[in-house]
């Protein structure tokens, strides 16, 4: 069965699966390859429905640790925090919108709202593993501290 600890790793994987889509889906679309781009950024969608049932379960059953970090470190984690959380609920319904108008063909609607869309897609997902690095990896919580 999947552990409860292995979650935010998961879902860091999933953050970098989901950013590498979206890198992809840009390059195509630029490209001209608009089936590829389909194919991205509905695969995007996907991971990322994904990553966020798996983060309301973290939420649900494990504690929110604190950030470990001394110095100059925690105000440079907290505004990435900060901003990555913000963003990331502002980016569901951008999303969203997103999609259906190019589902409805309606793509010059489509292309408009791209252009805040991807960059800020991107920022949630790519903050989202700098935040999971420096939480879990670069300062973690030792056993003493959770004792
Ligand atoms: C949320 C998911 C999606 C995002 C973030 C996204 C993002 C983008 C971006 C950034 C562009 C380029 C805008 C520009 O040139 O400045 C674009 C164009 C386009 N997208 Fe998407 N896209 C998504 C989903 C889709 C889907 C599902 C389809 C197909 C059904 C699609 C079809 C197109 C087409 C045809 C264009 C070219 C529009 C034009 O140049 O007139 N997109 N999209």
């Amino acid at each position: 069965m999947l552990s409860v600890a292995l979650l935010p790793h998961l879902n860091a994987v999933l953050n970098a699966i989901a950013a590498c889509l979206l890198l992809g889906g840009f390059i195509f679309i630029k490209s001209g390859n608009q089936a590829a781009h389909r194919l991205c950024m509905i695969s995007a969608l996907c991971v990322s429905s994904v990553f966020l049932v798996g983060y309301v379960t973290l939420r649900f059953y494990a504690p929110i640790f604190q950030f470990q970090g001394e110095g100059i470190i925690r105000p440079i984690y907290y505004t990435l925090l900060i901003s990555h959380v913000l963003l990331a609920m502002a980016i569901v319904p951008l999303v969203l919108i997103t999609v259906l108008r190019a589902f409805k063909e309606r793509f010059a609607a489509h292309k408009k709202i791209a252009r805040w869309t991807w960059p800020i897609w991107m920022y949630v997902s790519v903050t989202g593993i700098l935040v999971y690095l420096m939480l879990y990896q670069i300062y973690p919580v030792t056993t003493a501290q959770l004792l």
